[in-house]
Order: C-alpha cells, then sequence, then structure tokens
C-alpha cells in the first residue's frame, strides 16, 4: 500500500439501520417555461449540486482501530471489562466517530461481526469481547435491555463508569434528537411505528418498521408527546453533520490490520492513516499539521505493536510501518516504562493528537 493512496474502496455509507433520510432535502425548485429536456438537464445539473454541496458540507470523521488481541493478556473478567471501559471513555472524551477492533489472521477475508454468531459463547476472542463491550457502553441505557440479549461477558459491565454522552439522555431531558428502538405497536391514527426514546411514553414515527430497530429520531421543536404528531428518523449522523453534536462511535470488526483499511465504510476510504509506535517519529504536537482530511483513522498496535501486526498480515508482505501509515509517530518521546500499554497509548495519543485534529475540523 503505498503512500497517500486513499483506504478502502466500499461505498457504503454508515447508515446501519436505515430507514430512509428526508429524500426531499435534494429536490430543487425548477423554473417556469422550459422545455422537458432542458428541464430534465437542469434538475439533473441541481441535484448534481446539491449532492456536491452535501459532500462538501459534510463533516470529517475521526477513526481509531486497536488490536483486540490486547483483552488476552487481561487475568480475570473484571480486568478485561475495565480496559475495555478505558477504551470506551477515551473515544468518547475525545469525540471518535468509529472503533475499528481487527485480529491478526493472516489472510481471513470473513469480516462479519464475530458478536453476533453466537449469542451465548463467553469463550469468545478478544475483539469479540471488546466489540461487545464497546458496543454496550456506546448504547444509551434505556435502548440496552431491548438491543442487547443477556451475555455472560456482559456480567461486569454494571462497574463500569458510564459513558455521560450527549445522546445518553435522562427521561426528564430534552434533546433535538433521541435514540430509540421501534417497538411492535402502532400508532392507530398514523398507522406509523412506536418508538421507545427513553421519554414516558413512546414516540410515533412516519414510517413503518419492525420491532427492535435503533433508530435516531428528530424531536422537532415542539416539546410534545402526542403520539399523533409523527416524528421523523434521521440518518445517525445527523446531530453531528446539523447541529454539530457528538453522537457516539461506531463499532466494527476487522480480521487484520489490512483491512481495516480495505473494508472503510466510509465513501471514498480513510484519507489520512496515522501509526502510533514508540519507532515513530517524535515531533512536538504544536509542530505537526495534519492535511485537510475527510476520513482519519488512528492505528494502535497490541503486545508487540503494530509492526508484528503488518509482518503477520498476507496482504502486506514485505511492506513497512512507515509505508503502511502515511504518518508512524511517538506521541509518548521519553517513556520511563519501557512499555506504554495500548489503552495508556490511546489517552497519550488522542491527546497529543487533539489541537492537530482540531484545526482541520474548525475549517468545517
Ligand atoms: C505495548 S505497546 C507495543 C510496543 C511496541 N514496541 C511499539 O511499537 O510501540 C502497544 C501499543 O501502544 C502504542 N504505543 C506504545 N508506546 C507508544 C509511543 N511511545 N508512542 C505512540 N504509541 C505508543 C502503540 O500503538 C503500540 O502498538
Amino acid at each position: 500500500m503505498g503512500k497517500k493512496k486513499k483506504r478502502g474502496e466500499s461505498e457504503a455509507e454508515w447508515e446501519p439501520l436505515n430507514i430512509e433520510r428526508n429524500k426531499e432535502q435534494n429536490d430543487v425548485h425548477l423554473g417556469n417555461g422550459d422545455s422537458q429536456e432542458q428541464k430534465k438537464k437542469k434538475k439533473k445539473k441541481s441535484k448534481e449540486m446539491v449532492k456536491e454541496e452535501n459532500v462538501l458540507k459534510e463533516k470529517p470523521t475521526v477513526s481509531i482501530a486497536l488490536a483486540g488481541s490486547i483483552v488476552d493478556n487481561t487475568q480475570s473478567l473484571e480486568l478485561a471489562t475495565r480496559l475495555a471501559g478505558q477504551i470506551a471513555r477515551a473515544s468518547t472524551i475525545f469525540r471518535i466517530d468509529e472503533v475499528v477492533v481487527f485480529d491478526n489472521i493472516g489472510s481471513s477475508v470473513d469480516s462479519s461481526d464475530p458478536t453476533l454468531e453466537d449469542g451465548s459463547n463467553d469463550d469468545e476472542s478478544g475483539a469479540a469481547f471488546l466489540l461487545r463491550i464497546l458496543k454496550y457502553m456506546e448504547t444509551p441505557q434505556y435502548l440496552r435491555k431491548s438491543l442487547f440479549p443477556m451475555h455472560n461477558n456482559l456480567r461486569y459491565v454494571g462497574s463500569l463508569p458510564p459513558l455521560d454522552a450527549p445522546h445518553h439522555l435522562r427521561k426528564h431531558e430534552w434533546a433535538p434528537y433521541r435514540e430509540g428502538v421501534t417497538l411492535k405497536d402502532r400508532n392507530l391514527t398514523s398507522g406509523g411505528t412506536l418508538v421507545d426514546v427513553g421519554l414516558s411514553k413512546p414516540v410515533a414515527i412516519d414510517q413503518v418498521s419492525g420491532p427492535g430497530i435503533r433508530v435516531t429520531v428528530s424531536m422537532g421543536a415542539e416539546r410534545s408527546l402526542d403520539a399523533d404528531i409523527p416524528h421523523q428518523v434521521v440518518s445517525s449522523s445527523t446531530p453531528r453533520e446539523d447541529a454539530g453534536m457528538y453522537w457516539g462511535y461506531k463499532v466494527r470488526y476487522a480480521p487484520n490490520i489490512s483491512s481495516v483499511f480495505k473494508n472503510c465504510l466510509y465513501k471514498g476510504g480513510y484519507d489520512h492513516v496515522i501509526g502510533t509506535s514508540e519507532h515513530g517519529i517524535v515531533m512536538k504536537s504544536s509542530d505537526l499539521t495534519l492535511p485537510s482530511f475527510r476520513h482519519l483513522l488512528i492505528a494502535f498496535g497490541g503486545l508487540a505493536g503494530l509492526e508484528e501486526c503488518i509482518e503477520e498480515d498476507n496482504n502486506l508482505k514485505g511492506k513497512s510501518a512507515k509505508e503502511v501509515f502515511d504518518l508512524y509517530l511517538n506521541t509518548c518521546p521519553h517513556q520511563g516504562s519501557r512499555t506504554i500499554r495500548t489503552e495508556e497509548a490511546i489517552f497519550i495519543s488522542l491527546q497529543y493528537l487533539q489541537e492537530p485534529i482540531n484545526s482541520v475540523l474548525q475549517k468545517f
């Protein structure tokens, strides 16, 4: 993988639950008096312009990737849970949009989420365990019972400090958006689905959907819980795009480090990738200027670091870390301990990168 190449070819957008977003937003008004052909051309051109504007308007995203093997060194389920909780806290504190947990499988192509395989397997891999706890922690408390079946590895999550993210709203709090879960029941007047958004009563939405689906609901300007006023389901990125709110992180599994890049779910892939290591270059954070990225990825290795992850990946044979990453960075020079653990490096590196990242984000 050459430097500056865009990683990831996938065209899919982050919209796992995709109850369609307001289609009218791309509709454009046409002038009178044009021929049908002219009208069609104008409409096409205007649509393209709106699309382009929307892409330019889209806020850049920040992802982190980390080796799931870090869990394998923990000595008990309590300690593994605490480790996962620290990663969830770091991701939330630093407004991370996506957390990718990768395995070290040489040439596997199976990138399906291991937490969806078997609900009761408590002997799951470190990566599967991390994914499970990260997803659980990101989900607002009032939705957890509906969205997470009982699992032995969730036994100690109750002892973790909560993320207290802006979408983890309490019953009495009002916000322009709320996360909800679709219910079996329908609104008697409109026929639309009812959604539990963690308030005293469910709200109705325009769409009809099966139960148990997580959705983001626009709560509208009026603080009304009148079930006859339908609310709108929006994309989970809308609170972030339209209101600048931090709205949690997505979680993704990758079988190895190369599939972290290759299976990127953002259109166009990651366009700037930073690897972290004690072997990376040393520079002051204030001297670091990041390019104007659209999708930034920051990678963290396991016990033996990112170099081992690259060596073990058949798709990256013969590549060095400096070739795989646009920037290979030591964020904690002159360390007093012989090793900085991954969970510590995540806090240190995200703090180090905060200013350089914010300088890019401020332009949007
Ligand atoms: C136990 S360390 C691995 C040690 C390995 N020698 C290395 O490459 O840094 C686990 C992870 O913590 C992060 N890390 C450790 N020391 C770091 C440093 N000084 N600067 C940036 N990241 C570091 C890296 O992501 C590394 O893969």
